[in-house]
């Protein structure tokens, strides 16, 4: 496996600190919000359990109160030693009287059952009656009660009060151990965030390096290299853009060596064709010489000196031609581009050659601006045209040519493509095929398309060889200007 780089190390370095920082700072806002509230509640419930214990005092010494003013009532009642236990009806809080003649009852008295529902029952208070000398002891048994619904309140509050208590006591355990674990599950997740962060980064952080290595690669002059990204994001249009530099880096410099080599060899088509030139005149003049100079009348002489004077003839004629494209290649003008619509410039082109009319068609849709010097233009659809014509012609076939003129808005660049129906350039030869000197024709000298691509490489375009897609299967030309 790769070592992380310094990139990915500080991006790793960054998210680690960025997750204890937010880790670090959630723990200590809860802490205090949590310390907080429990200050508040713990101040809320002293407040509670001060009141609440008040008001259970009042409910304690009110019974207390009832229970000494029911002891007097009852005092009071056996000093009147009332006659029946009925009389007794109207006392206050009274529920039930019993009259007790040793441990015999002799007389009771008990309140409606609708008012024994509403009440709570007192321990019954018994209380001793004057009795005469030799007869048993007479006693009174009362039972006072008090309001249900008062003691039912008590009951409930005593309830609240120790519930409280309990809670209380639950809260002082519970609030430490819920921050313990708290802690262990901060300590968990910063324990997996720099994992989990380190598996994101290292998706972006590969492909920085990746561009990184490639960046490296094209410094040390190697432009082969490409990064060809997938995704869609910011890094993925910066690796697109960076294979597109690299791209036309290759391209320019081999645009570059193109021309030193088509100039080197333009110098030498330049002292061949001198070479050649200068003893050609002797030579026809001596070949002229020979032939008008002979008056005998041997038949078998004259006939090979007709024959050998013919023949260096043609000879001469061919040696002149080649001389001729010498010196044009040698002598290739400056070019001198104007802004121009690339469809009427090609259509009357094709227009000013008779004999093309028959195989030759131009095919557009719109006008195509480029700029474009439109004498030496002339001479690259020429050579690529004669290229399909002999092609073609020597391919035993009658010759087809489409001229297609179009504007690559994406790559800013006026497209001609010149398709025919010839045999097709192979594809080991296509990049071959525009080196000067190079052909595979019986009388070609090999300038054509060399020609054609200096005028293009020097209008700022380039030039390339392909396969022409039906229904022509044939070769495809495509010169490429700038617009
Ligand atoms: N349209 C084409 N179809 C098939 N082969 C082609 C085509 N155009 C060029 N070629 C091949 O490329 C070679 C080089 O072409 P180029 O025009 O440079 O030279 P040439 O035609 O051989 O000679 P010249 O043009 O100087 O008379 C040709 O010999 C031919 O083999
Ligand atoms: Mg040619």
């Amino acid at each position: 496996m790769r070592l992380p780089g310094r990139f990915e190390w500080k991006v790793l370095g960054a998210m680690l600190a960025v997750a204890v920082l937010a880790v670090a700072l959630s723990a200590y806002a809860l802490n205090f919000m949590v310390r907080r509230f429990a200050d508040f509640s713990l101040e809320h419930d002293a407040r509670m359990e001060g009141s609440s214990a008040r008001a259970a005092d009042v409910f304690r010494s009110y019974f207390a109160d009832r229970k000494d003013v029911f002891r007097r009532r009852a005092d009071e009642i056996a000093a009147d030693a009332p006659a029946r236990m009925a009389d007794l009806a109207r006392t206050e809080g009274l529920l039930r009287a019993q009259l007790l003649v040793g441990t015999e009852v002799v007389d009771s008295w008990e309140a409606p059952a609708e008012t024994l529902n509403r009440s709570r029952e007192a321990p019954p208070i018994l209380v001793a009656l004057p009795a005469a000398q030799g007869e048993p002891p007479r006693a009174l048994e009362l039972e006072f009660g008090i309001p249900a619904q008062m003691y039912q309140d008590f009951l409930a509050l005593r309830a609240a009060i120790e519930q409280d208590q309990q809670i209380h006591r639950a809260y002082g355990l519970l609030l430490p151990r819920f921050l313990r674990q708290y802690l262990i599950l901060v300590l968990a997740i910063l324990a997996v965030a720099p994992l989990g962060g380190w598996l994101v980064a290292r998706r972006v952080t590969r492909r920085v390096a990746r561009l990184h290595r490639a960046a490296r690669a094209v410094g040390s002059g190697d432009l082969s290299v490409r990064v060809a990204p997938k995704g869609k994001d910011e890094l993925d249009e910066l690796g697109r853009a960076f294979d597109r530099m690299v791209g036309e880096l290759g391209q320019t410099r081999s645009r570059l060596e193109y021309l030193q080599k088509v100039s080197a060899w333009q110098e030498v088509a330049r002292r061949l064709a001198h070479e050649i030139k200068n003893p050609l005149m002797p030579i026809q003049l001596a070949v002229q010489e020979i032939a008008s100079k002979y008056s005998g009348n041997d038949p078998a002489y004259r006939r090979l000196l007709d024959t050998a004077t013919e023949i260096l003839r043609e000879e001469i004629t061919g040696l002149r031609r080649l001389v001729e494209d010498f010196s044009a290649f040698a002598k290739l003008p400056k070019v001198e581009p104007t802004p121009l619509d690339l469809v009427p410039l090609v259509e009357e082109i094709v227009r000013l050659q008779p004999e093309w009319q028959s195989f030759v068609k131009v095919e557009t849709k719109e006008p195509v601006f480029a700029p474009c010097d439109k004498l030496l233009f002339r001479r690259v659809i020429a050579n690529l045209v004669e290229n399909a014509l002999q092609a073609a012609r020597a391919a035993g076939r009658e010759p087809q040519v489409v001229i297609r003129v179009q504007r690559r808005p994406e790559r800013e660049r006026a497209a001609i493509l010149v398709d025919d129906n010839g045999p097709g350039v192979p594809e080991a030869e296509r990049q071959r095929v525009f080196d000067p000197y190079v052909t595979f024709r019986p009388g070609g000298t090999g300038l054509g398309l060399a020609i054609v691509r200096k005028i293009v490489i020097d209008h700022g375009g380039d030039v390339s060889a392909g396969e022409a897609p039906a229904p022509l299967h044939g070769a495809r030309f495509v010169v490429e200007l700038p617009c």
